[in-house]
């Protein structure tokens, strides 16, 4: 099969992450925290290990503030709902996904409003001219994709976090589609909260994510329960990462995050980046000449887009295009809404949805070619 449907779940991982999965599955994988023999001492080392290695990658100044959780929506409803109070206003914008759009809609009924903001393409200055326009007196936070997971448009993140920054307010971010693709500099950028998956970029297995907080204190925890930690006390402790975390951690999954985040970080983010965007060039060219493909984005540029192009071929809609693909070619791809509504309202896609084709860095050049040479078969 040809997969390119890595915007879901990347596949293939890499053999370290399936050996080490393995490797704690068998040889370790014991209950961290929660005792001092080897095996727990083992677990528990690799956890603070895999927290170490994300601190670097994303440099993040005290490793304590990076939480395990279970995907990426975990993360965002850890930040929206420990940090908004009835009456607090959100700025979205008018490309995120039901992770975000989801639990906002859901706390209307606690007294929170949010208004979406117009992300402009390519055009960096009118994207933050509207969110400046979306927030008002009551705005507690700008909570917003760093890249569209349908058109791959990107948010100009550095520059939201100093307009949130100007107005008092704070900034969380959804790296579902970057983390692992495009550099964060946590330190620098002013985000306040980043959640990711682990399973895309990172490479790790399902069941894994990271939000990363750099006000914890801000944030009250959803969940109480076993740390490890000041057993004596029935207060769940307020230090970090504990805070967050409690129940048994996702050992097995957390060990393959480990060797996940070392395979990006010595391939290095540049060049996973540059590869994944040289072959989305390759096929915007390859489809561009079919006069039966629309598509809906321009040329992708490094400044502004993240590596994932939505099609359709035109009165065909975009499932059936899918089920061709994979039935007919063995090619991955994922069709419809992408969970993402209103980034289909955004292009008029709500009722055709898109074929979206995602790369890794496993991806070849010869296969965008296959995919290519399969969509100008269709007629
Ligand atoms: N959010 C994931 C996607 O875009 C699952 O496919």
């Amino acid at each position: 099969m040809i997969y390119l449907d890595n915007a879901a779940t990347t596949f293939p991982k890499p053999q370290s992450v399936s050996r080490e999965v393995n490797s704690a599955l068998t040889r370790y994988g014991a209950n961290p925290g929660r005792a001092g023999h080897d095996m727990a001492m083992k677990a528990g080392k690799m956890i603070y290990d895999c927290r170490v290695k994300l601190s670097k990658l994303f440099n993040v100044q005290s490793e304590e503030n990076i939480v395990f959780t279970l995907n990426c929506t975990h993360g965002i409803n850890f930040v929206l709902k420990g940090l908004l109070k009835p009456g607090d206003h959100v700025v979205i914008s008018d490309l995120e996904h039901n992770s975000v759009t989801r639990p906002l809609k859901a706390m209307e009924k606690r007294g929170v409003t949010f208004t979406q903001a117009e992300v402009y393409e390519n055009d960096n200055d009118k994207t933050v001219e509207s969110f400046r326009r979306a927030i008002n007196g009551s705005t507690r936070l700008i909570a917003c994709t760093h890249a569209s997971n349908v058109w791959g448009l990107r948010l100009p993140i550095e520059r939201l976090a100093a307009l949130a920054h100007e107005y008092g307010i704070e900034i969380m971010v959804d790296a579902a589609q970057s983390a692992g693709v495009v550099p964060i500099d946590f330190a620098d950028s002013g985000i306040d909260y980043l959640c990711m998956p682990g399973h895309k970029g990172l490479y790790g297995p399902s069941g894994t994510g990271v939000m990363i907080a750099r006000n914890p204190d801000n944030l009250t925890p959803l969940m109480q329960g076993g740390t490890g930690s000041s057993s004596i006390s029935n207060e769940h402790p307020d230090f970090m990462p504990d805070k967050f975390e409690c129940g048994t951690a996702n050992v097995i999954g957390i060990a393959g995050l480990l060797r996940g985040v070392e395979f990006v970080t010595s391939k290095t983010l540049d060049k996973i980046f540059r590869h994944e965007m040289s072959l989305i060039k390759t096929l915007y060219k390859g489809l561009e000449k079919n006069k039966n493909v629309q598509l809906y984005t321009h040329y992708p540029n490094d400044k502004c887009y993240a590596p994932l192009l939505s099609f359709n071929i035109k009165d065909k809609d975009s499932e059936a295009v899918a089920a061709y693909l994979n039935k007919d070619y063995g090619i991955a791809v994922r069709a419809g809404l992408h969970c993402a509504p209103s980034a289909h309202i955004k292009m008029g896609t709500q009722e055709s949805g898109a074929v979206r084709v995602s790369p890794s860095v496993f991806t070849t050049e010869y296969e965008i070619q296959r995919l290519i040479n399969a969509i100008n078969k269709i007629k």
